[in-house]
């Protein structure tokens, strides 16, 4: 094989990954020039190339940049960003003069990588407003989005993300496409794109039910991959506190085997891998392998030992774990989360040990986050970790009764600022989430 290997060639720009680590060190300004100058060769509809792009190296501008964002810790860390912007008035026809800055911040990725260096494309950067004024933008430049540019300073090298199959995406003569792979929206005669934005969305479809098992695996199977698998990763800073307080409530004492339903990212499983002794084995029943795959990632470069995780996909509601099989179930806002909730509660009564106890935790609609769910959340996309609809919990507890001995029940969160405090009496029904701790009956 040589350089002009076609497949060489093609090889070595399909290696191309996202890094959310860089190791800081300072880029020349002709290195970057070149890294634009190459994305310049992309097509742009019309030839006008109406991109424009602002490099910003200052690192207190790169750490104001990643306030705005709200999250982002790689725009402090990388070496420049170059801020992708498109000058509005022309050419809107299929928003071509967007998908022409896309065609050059795609070239601009690939030449970073070839060059040796990641340029991680970011469409988060938050108030966009706050940037023009940051960076002098006029208004008549949209801004798209930002490169990060840098060098990895992974410790630990990540797979890339997955791919979905050919067969999935590529359809012959006529549309074609797997039931998974199509999401539900709300029934409309059209679908007007204009009315399908993150914080307004007109036709998300918010129910379960009408997804499915396989749809929702799918989603949140690939979706997981939006972040790296890093330390922190999905961690909500106002309900990260609930978390630990979630995993508090599972039992600690004489347990060997615990099973933790529908993980996505792994916040709570590394609290498990930390909440339990070395011979405590995790067992996990993600929608998808990549969501299991992305938790060990995520476990090593935490430091936890990961042999511990035994993950098995679960598939159209059925656990597949036998009968009386663990010592704990921990159920964490799933409830809520799946098309079928009678099944899971079987299910999970099925699999714990008879005398054994299950945790399970649910949002709740009778709460402050109920309300801003009907009014602001369920009109926004479904987010990556699925569709949900809130429960009322004096329901979950009806049904939890009829299936389990209910050992203790509580509140958690009553308003955003008691984020993580637990609440007794009759203020645990009108919390944010509502607990329940049940046990089989042997
Ligand atoms: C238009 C666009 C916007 C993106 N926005 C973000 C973002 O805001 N934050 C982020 O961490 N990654 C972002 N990404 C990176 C994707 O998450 C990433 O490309 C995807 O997970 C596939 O991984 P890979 O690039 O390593 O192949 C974006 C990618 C594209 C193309």
């Amino acid at each position: 094989m040589n350089n002009h290997d076609p497949q060489y060639i093609l090889d070595l720009l399909a290696e191309r990954r996202s890094i959310r680590e860089f190791d800081g060190r300072p880029v020349d300004d002709t290195l970057v020039d070149d890294i634009i100058q190459d994305g310049t060769q992309a097509p742009s509809s019309c030839n006008h190339q109406m991109w424009h792009f602002v490099v910003v190296k200052d690192k207190a501008v790169r750490e104001k940049l990643q306030k705005i964002s709200g999250s982002n810790k790689h725009f402090t860390t990388c070496s420049a960003m170059i801020i992708l912007t498109f000058h509005k008035g022309w050419n809107h026809n299929k928003f071509a003069v967007v998908q022409s800055s896309a065609a050059a911040a795609y070239h601009m990725s690939l030449s970073a990588h070839v060059r040796g260096l990641v340029a991680t494309w970011n469409a988060g950067i938050g108030n966009k407003n706050k940037v023009a004024a940051l960076l002098n933008i006029p208004k008549e430049f949209e801004i798209v989005g930002a490169l990060c540019i840098g060098w990895s300073n992974e410790s630990i090298e990540f797979k890339k993300p997955p791919r979905r199959p050919l067969d999935m995406i590529r359809s012959r003569e006529v549309f074609d496409r797997p039931h998974s792979a199509r999401y539900p929206l709300k029934p409309s005669k059209e679908y007007q794109y204009h009315h399908m934005q993150n914080h307004a969305h007109k036709y998300s479809e918010f129910r379960p039910a009408a997804w499915g098992w396989d749809r929702i695996a799918d989603f949140r199977g690939y979706a997981v991959s939006a972040k790296s698998p890093l330390s922190g990763t999905y961690i909500s800073r106002r309900f990260g506190k609930e978390m630990d307080v979630e995993v508090g409530l599972l039992p600690k004492e004489n347990v060997g085997s615990v099973l933790e339903l529908m993980p996505y990212g792994g916040s709570y499983t590394m609290k498990l891998l930390r909440a339990y002794s070395d011979g405590v084995t995790i067992s996990l029943a993600p929608l998808s392998t990549f969501n299991s795959s992305f938790i060990v990632e995520r476990g090593h470069k935490e430091g936890l030992d990961t042999e511990r995780i035994d993950a098995k996909v679960w598939k159209d509601g059925i656990l597949p774990y036998s009968d009386d099989s663990f010592d704990t179930v921990f159920v964490p806002q799933i409830l809520e989360s799946v098309p079928d909730r009678a099944k899971v509660v079987d299910e999970v009564w099925r699999v714990l040990k008879p005398g054994a106890m299950a945790v399970f935790t649910a949002r709740n609609m009778l709460s402050w986050f109920g309300l801003y769910y009907q009014l602001r959340a369920k009109r926004q996309q479904v987010p990556n970790f699925g569709p949900y609809v809130p429960l009322i919990s004096l329901h979950v507890k009806k049904y939890l009764r009829s299936r389990f001995r209910i050992i203790e029940d509580g509140g958690i969160s009553l308003s955003p600022k008691k984020a993580g405090v637990i609440e007794k009496g009759w203020k645990k029904w009108f919390c944010r989430l509502y607990t329940v701790t049940v046990m089989k009956e042997g």
